[in-house]
């Protein structure tokens, strides 16, 4: 009896000391008192003997348990204390090494050139809108007064999505124009920026994808006075004070009468110079007093209400505002173009 508790207590207290983790420790006190081994067999065993025994038999199991408990509680601490320096060291950070630069993104030009337009047009009281970029030839063409057969409708320069060139991508943004007429109450002030879309071969000046900023005023008693008079200003808000502008005639359909509009070159004050081509003038948009048919179309009635509009690229604008020579530097997304804004 004696025997087999001592080698009880020799077994656990080496399986418990070679104990890598909490894991084989609960097995350790498992497996050695298992087999005859457990504490409650160890006590019963203790009956077992002759009575004279019987005392320090009881003293002795008891004692072999003390010990292992011991053994366990002090293992345990020990590999607790191990794991514990462990995972200080696996997770240790060092704050000394340098951290990773977040490369911040800037504003696009063209963005930057919009954002002016729209706070300058904002300022004057007009609302900005935004429409569909898949559009109906009806308001792409029809009800800005450019019938069947009108050679801007042509399958050459429009991107059509069915065979009866009723659905296409907007070739400009003047059916906004047609939208708010058709949407908004009277009177109207509003802009509308967005990406139009033509049949042209990629060069330093073209793109089949390009934006343009629509404006509309209608109210009664407006005259070509407040076409001039609100660009002129806006020209002064975008270029500066003294800006000079003149006004050409033109034709667009949904207009009558049509103008471009240029600006004094900023290079050489109108003298002629490479920027302008020698022409002393840069073109800047298109403008004109809504033709009567246009709002009659749209359920507005000519002899009441009157209005103006104008459509300018947007490109070119911010071309021009940051002296960039190739179109195709704004699409390219190369970061070290976009990085000089
Ligand atoms: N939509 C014309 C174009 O793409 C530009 C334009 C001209 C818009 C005159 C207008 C306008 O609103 O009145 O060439």
């Amino acid at each position: 009896m004696k025997e087999q508790l001592e080698a009880i207590r020799k077994c656990a207290l080496e399986s418990i000391g070679a104990a890598q983790d909490t894991a084989a420790l609960e097995g350790g006190r498992v497996g050695c008192r298992g087999g005859g081994g457990e504490r409650s067999g160890m006590l019963k065993r203790v009956g077992e003997v002759s009575p004279e025994e019987r005392p320090a038999m009881g003293q002795l199991a008891n004692a072999v348990r003390a010990d292992l408990e011991q053994a366990l509680e002090q293992r345990g601490r020990e590999l607790d204390a191990q794991a514990l320096e462990q995972r200080l060291k696996d997770e240790a950070l060092d704050i000394t090494i340098p951290g990773k630069r977040v490369k911040l993104g800037r504003r696009h030009p063209m963005y930057i050139a919009l954002d002016e337009i729209k706070e300058i047009f904002i300022s004057m009281g007009f609302t900005v809108l935004d429409g569909p970029e898949v559009e109906l030839a009806e308001y792409n063409f029809d009800k800005l007064n450019a019938p069947e057969g009108h050679p801007s409708r042509d399958w050459s320069d429009t991107f059509y999505f069915d065979s009866d060139s009723r659905v296409m991508l907007r070739s400009q943004t003047s059916p906004m124009q047609v939208r708010a007429m058709e949407t908004m109450e009277l009177p109207i002030r509003i802009i509308a920026p967005g990406r139009v879309y033509r049949k042209d071969e990629v060069d330093a000046t073209h793109s089949p994808m390009f934006h343009q900023v629509e404006g509309m005023v209608i109210d009664k008693g407006v005259t070509m006075a407040d076409l001039k008079g609100t660009l002129n200003t806006v020209v002064e808000m975008l270029y500066g004070k003294g800006t000079k502008t003149r006004f050409r005639p033109h034709h667009f359909p949904f207009t009558e009468p049509s103008c471009e509009m240029d600006v004094q070159c900023h290079k050489c004050g109108g003298v002629g110079c490479p920027t302008c081509k020698g022409e002393g003038w840069i073109e800047l948009l298109g403008a004109g007093m809504i033709h009567p048919k246009v709002l009659q179309m749209s359920g507005i009635d000519p002899e009441v209400y009157s209005g103006w509009a104008f459509g300018i690229g947007l490109e070119r604008t911010a071309m021009r505002r940051f002296k960039i020579a190739d179109l195709r530097l704004i699409f390219e997304n190369d970061v070290r173009f976009l990085e000089q804004f």
